[in-house]
């Protein structure tokens, strides 16, 4: 066997290394799936195997799901999966006592494996986590994870790890009763054996007559009401947008009343028919597979050398966090801004996140005066004599960046790069003021740097491929996902998030109920309605993008009747969350209303006209955003749908359930797409317009990923 290492010890004891070769974690691989019944044979046939310990042969973990790269090859058609769920009822049927020793991250199918062991035994380390992610990626657990979740540790307490997918870590899982017995790493596989060798019973709890489930029956009132609950938070998180979630709580509802053989056969029906929607094939694509493979830097992958020693100038909000998110990798630091006490402020935001890492047990002492060992404040740009890279993040403002692109030069090595985090000014133009623009380009991080991993990298029209590859390379070494764009006004992702906010104005001046129009928002799963997007971007940020826009097209950029609402808004000091007024109240404690002398800045509307069917308001929603983000493909701005996709759900919360709004487009069918686009041109204006590549891909019946004619593929 391949992936199995069978060990047999004087004990009886067959101990199974579970180690999937050239990787350095397991997953449930086609191939592991295939070995799994000659495995079965084995431990069963042979007699001198009183028991069984299942164990890992990576460091740090057992095994982290399905493989999702097999499984999109199924995902979103009718054909089935792999039979894993059979496979692991017939271990616990084996008839000889299987325990797990465990000590890493346990995830999904892993979990699910351990779960049809007999006994767990844990290292007992907050590092150790288990859970069942798969409803983030639109999936649900189908090999007995909703059954033996639910038998293990009552309907109550399962509920929220199956909906919600979070992992948990030993101890935890241990007082939830997931984990039978936590050991002292190292002593793991020996408490697993002790357990065996004492007479550790064969047969699975809810196998034996009489078993009772931790909290009972679904019929105890604690237990209807945690459906009841549990319904209430899926309308709210899912709008029904994607099944998974539904299907989970049907299967625990459905299968925890009956025999567990019942219970599996519900669960897979429910898998199945999950696993079939174009939902769970666009979110294992975009949110996974796409996205792990563009972390690792994509077609740029490994052809460039990471940076050892990075400038950082403008130690502001994203200098500073610059700097912490490039230390706590190991890249030396020079964090700069025009005096020492603004340098020094900058480096104190790195102090404060490492206490607060420090605070919840997440870092060492000694790794935290490290991290914070090798940032350099300082005021003198003589620093950046020796840096690889420099990363410039002061104000926007197009002279000052011009004037500290030629200081920074005046010292910087001919060969380092020079990168702009720019939100708005076009990387071309920044490069004029450079000596050497083919080492100038854009690396445009999202707010806040620590938590945000998206990392947009703007070419400019003469930054050349190496330099491409060389900030690939640093994003990726800083642990970010970079996705590479062609120089736009907004680049990618700002010009296609400005749609949504904007098509949420347009709404407002034709007098639609403000709060029909944040509900519109929220339930297309996008993170928040449009107008609450606009007051935490920061109006009066809008509006200079607007006249900024406006100033550099001139005619060619039509100014639309809902700038001068914005307009009265920011002269009313009316800015947004920033401000505690703008489209909404702010009154403190987190709290927020609708604010209501709105109405005497836009129109209201009467009858069906202020109300009109949340439908058609959810498809203009989404459908402005796709649209923007298909002329950004078609004109060369971004050049790979999955980059796309991924920057448009990690960059502004692009709604995930659709894999993003390049799949959102073929999920529905190009061709649908182009004729709901051609209406909504017809109602609404050009704004919806469809480029005429996309109506051509249309009529061939080609997608962004799916291609028909010949000619595309
Ligand atoms: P900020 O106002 O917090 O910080 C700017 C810093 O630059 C200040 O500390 C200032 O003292 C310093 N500075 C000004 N002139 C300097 C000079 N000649 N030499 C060295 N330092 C100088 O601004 P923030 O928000 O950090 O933005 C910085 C850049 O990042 C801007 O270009 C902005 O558009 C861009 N950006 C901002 C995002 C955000 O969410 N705030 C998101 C993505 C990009």
């Amino acid at each position: 066997m391949e992936n199995f290492r069978i060990e047999l010890d004087a004990d009886g004891i067959a101990v199974v290394t579970f180690d999937v070769p050239g990787r350095s974690m397991n997953t449930l691989t086609n191939s592991v799936i295939a070995e799994f019944p000659a495995l079965l044979a084995k431990l069963r046939d042979d007699d001198a195997i009183k028991g069984v310990v299942f164990r890992s042969g990576k460091v740090g973990s057992f095994c982290a799901g399905a493989d999702l790269g097999d499984l999109l090859e199924h995902a979103g058609t009718r054909m089935m999966p792999p039979p894993v769920s059979a496979q692991l009822r017939e271990l616990e049927l084996l008839g000889k006592p299987v325990a797990i020793a465990l000590e890493g991250l346990t995830l999904g199918g892993g979990l699910e494996l351990a779960m049809a062991c007999h006994y767990r035994v844990a290292a007992n380390s907050p590092k150790v986590v288990f859970g069942l992610p798969e409803v983030t990626i639109g999936l649900l657990p189908g090999g007995g994870g909703t059954q033996r979740l639910a038998r293990l540790v009552g309907v109550e307490k399962a509920l929220p790890l199956l909906l919600e997918g979070k992992p948990v870590p030993a101890p935890r899982a241990a007082e939830l009763g997931i984990v039978d017995e936590l050991a002292a790493e190292g002593e793991v596989l020996a408490a697993a054996k002790r357990w065996i060798i004492g007479g550790g019973s064969a047969t699975a709890r809810w196998d034996v007559k009489g078993y009772k489930i931790p909290g009972g029956t679904p019929y105890t009132p604690a237990n209807m009401q945690a459906f009841m609950m549990a319904a209430a938070m899926l309308r709210k998180t899912t709008y029904g947008n994607f099944p998974a979630a539904e299907n989970i709580l049907k299967c625990v509802f459905e299968g925890i009343q009956l025999p567990i053989e019942m219970g599996l056969a519900i669960e897979t029906r429910y898998f199945i028919k999950t696993f079939a929607t174009p939902q769970a094939r666009a979110m294992i694509r975009s949110l996974f597979v796409s996205r792990q493979a563009l972390a690792k830097g994509g077609q740029w992958a490994g052809k460039a050398e990471a940076p050892k020693k990075v400038g950082v100038i403008g130690a502001g909000m994203m200098g500073a966090g610059i700097a912490y998110v490039q230390a706590a990798r190991k890249i030396e630091t020079v964090l700069l801004d025009v005096d020492q006490a603004a340098a020094e402020k900058g480096k104190g935001y790195s102090r404060q996140l490492v206490e607060k890492a420090a605070k919840r047990g997440r870092m060492t002492e000694s790794a935290g005066n490290d991290l914070l060992d090798r940032i350099t404040p300082s005021a003198d740009y003589a620093q950046l004599r020796d840096v690889d890279l420099v990363v410039e993040a002061v104000f926007e403002d197009f002279e000052l960046k011009h004037k500290v692109i030629r200081q920074v030069e005046e010292q910087l090595p001919a060969t380092a790069l020079f990168g702009s985090n720019t939100s708005t000014l076009p990387i071309s133009s920044l490069a004029e003021a450079s000596a050497q623009a083919d080492n100038f380009i854009g690396i445009h991080f999202f707010s806040p740097v620590d938590r945000m991993d998206l990392v947009e990298i703007i070419r400019g029209t003469k930054t050349s491929e190496d330099a491409v590859a060389r900030a690939v390379a640093y994003a990726v070494a800083i642990g970010k996902t970079p996705i590479v764009v062609n120089d736009s006004r907004g680049f990618y992702t700002s010009r296609c998030f400005g749609t949504y906010i904007y098509e949420g104005l347009e709404m407002l001046v034709e007098g639609i109920t403000p709060a029909l129009i944040e509900n519109a928002g929220r339930m297309t799963s996008m993170p928040r309605g449009p107008l609450e997007i606009s007051d935490d971007v920061a109006n009066d940020l809008l509006l200079r993008v607007i006249d900024q826009t406006k100033a550099a097209l001139g005619d060619a950029y039509e100014i639309r009747p809902f700038v001068p609402v914005i307009r009265s808004l920011v002269e009313a000091g009316r800015l947004g969350r920033k401000s505690g007024a703008g489209f909404y109240e702010y009154p403190g404690d987190g709290r927020k209303q609708l604010w209501s002398g709105l109405s005497d800045l836009a129109p209201v509307a009467k009858g069906e006209a202020a109300l009109p069917d949340v439908e058609w308001l959810k498809t203009r929603l989404l459908h402005r955003q796709a649209l923007e983000a298909a002329r950004c493909f078609h004109e060369g701005v971004i050049e790979d749908p999955r980059a796309a996709d991924v920057g448009a759900i990690m960059g502004w919360g692009f709604a995930a359930w659709t894999g993003g709004p390049l799949s959102y487009i073929d999920g529905l069918g190009t061709a649908r797409f182009v004729a709901e686009c051609d209406e909504l041109a017809a109602k609404l204006g050009p704004r919806f317009a469809v480029p005429d590549a996309l109506r051509a891909m249309a009529a061939q019946g080609d997608g962004y990923y799916q291609k028909r004619s010949k000619a595309a593929a």
